[in-house]
């Protein structure tokens, strides 16, 4: 398996993979229960469905954070496609510690590297400012509404075009 040191500290980077469908459906419901999305075991579906992408962060061999997108449109060989991006948690006690932002650098790099891919895009809570801001420093641009969570709260659209 290929893993990478992103910036010392202990913190490794690596693929999702089957084996983490057990931590991660307990981290996804704890991660997003403010939004009342129940998305559960439904992160790892996703992230090994075909299109699907997944990333894991670990700290002391531990998973802390995880990221989890998939290609939209990408039905034909070299078709132009969207990268989607899920799902992005990080544990609460090792938040402002840079897991987010390494996790998100995954994906961008991912986009980039595949032939054809135009952009990244996501929705989050309009209320969510950590989020928010995280995608904002990565260069997202917030589009507008986009429907709405199970909690009450407006979806926005946010897209990082390829650069
Ligand atoms: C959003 C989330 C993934 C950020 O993870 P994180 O590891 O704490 O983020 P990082 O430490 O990498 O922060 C990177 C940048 O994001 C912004 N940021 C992160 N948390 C923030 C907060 N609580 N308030 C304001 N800005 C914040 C900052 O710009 C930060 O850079 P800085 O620390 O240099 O100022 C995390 O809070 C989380 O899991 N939230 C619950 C799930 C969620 O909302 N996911 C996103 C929607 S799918």
């Amino acid at each position: 398996m290929v893993t990478w040191n992103p910036g010392g500290k202990g913190m490794w980077i690596r693929p999702l993979s089957v084996e983490d469908a057990a931590w991660l459906a307990p981290m996804a419901e704890r991660v997003f229960a403010p939004l009342e999305v129940g998305y559960g075991a439904a992160v790892h579906q996703w992230a090994t469905a075909p299109g699907g992408l997944g990333w894991v962060v670990e700290i002391k061999g531990t998973p802390v954070g995880f990221a989890v997108a998939s290609r939209l449109g990408i039905a034909e060989e070299g078709a132009s496609h969207l990268t989607e991006l899920t799902a992005i948690g990080v544990a609460p006690e090792v938040r402002r510690a840079g897991v987010g932002r390494t996790l998100l650098a995954a994906v961008i790099r991912s986009a980039r590297g595949e032939p054809g891919n135009l952009a990244i895009q996501l929705l989050v809570a309009e209320g969510n400012t950590a989020a928010r801001a995280l995608f904002r420093q990565a260069g997202f641009v917030e589009e507008g509404p986009d429907g709405t969570y199970p909690n009450g709260q407006t979806a926005l659209r946010l897209r990082r075009g390829r650069r």
